[in-house]
């Protein structure tokens, strides 16, 4: 098979990785494209400077041409050579973001975006499962957040994923004055509740695995995703 042909069997796939300062300027013009008021450069370095208080992960996005370089520098010497010479492997990328602070056993969401053209697809409840299963790592109690009272698509996935509407912030948002609504989960502590993020979440990777969304996890301990 020639490296064209293989090039055109190959699909984009995405995978998470934790967000680092080199990638903040990236996140930010993502963040123009899915919020109103998205957050000033320094806000994310603020955050990321205390990792062990908040957790913020960057959704990238594997293109057929580097996943063909990876493949070639695998198989190849000579192809591991020239892969060092391609201009740093033009970095995979970032199609959507998220993250969280956890303090005193509450995981509180700040923010979660997905690139318009991406969205409908699962990526956007891969990231919050994703904070989901940091934030029982870290022992939190419970995760909260704010949604703006109109936003439907992601009060529908934060109720999937058994938030419920616990109080509202009058004119929480500065650009127009909407009010915020405030939702808890259940308790990060209730065997049964954590079953159900657990079942929510296998269903997620089994469908984006099936699909070819995202790939299979190598290590044994976790063979899922
Ligand atoms: C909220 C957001 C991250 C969701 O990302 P997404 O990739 O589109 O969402 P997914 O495809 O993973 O959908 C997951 C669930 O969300 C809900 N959902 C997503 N889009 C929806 C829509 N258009 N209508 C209704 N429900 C929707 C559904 O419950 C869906 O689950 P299902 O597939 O079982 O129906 C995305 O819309 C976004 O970036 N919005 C702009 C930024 C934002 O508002 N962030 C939230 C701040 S609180």
């Amino acid at each position: 098979m020639t490296l064209e042909e293989r090039r055109a069997q190959l699909k984009p796939y995405f995978y998470l990785e934790p967000m680092q300062l080199e990638d903040i300027p990236e996140v930010s013009q993502l963040d123009h494209r899915c919020f109103t008021n998205p957050w000033p450069l320094s806000a994310y370095r603020r955050e990321l400077a205390n990792p062990e208080g908040n957790f913020y992960i960057v959704l990238r996005q594997r293109l057929p041409g580097a996943q063909l370089r990876q493949e070639e520098a695998e198989n190849n010497t000579l192809a591991r050579v020239s892969r060092w010479l391609w201009s740093e492997d033009e970095q995979d990328p970032i199609s959507g973001y998220a993250g969280m602070w956890i303090r005193a056993g509450e995981a509180h969401v700040t923010t979660i975006g997905v690139a318009p053209e991406l969205r409908g697809r699962g990526l956007g409840e891969l990231l919050f499962v994703a904070l989901f299963e940091e934030a029982i790592a870290r022992d939190a109690e419970w995760l909260t957040l704010e949604v703006r009272v109109s936003n439907d698509q992601a009060k529908r996935l934060y109720q999937k994923y058994g938030l419920t509407r616990q109080g509202v912030r009058r004119r929480y948002y500065s650009d127009n004055g909407e009010d915020a609504d405030i939702m808890w989960s259940e308790s990060l502590r209730d065997p049964d509740y954590v079953h159900k993020v657990e079942a929510l979440r296998d269903q997620l990777a089994d469908r984006l695995i099936g699909d070819g969304v995202i790939q299979p996890r190598r290590d044994d301990a976790n063979p899922r995703y």
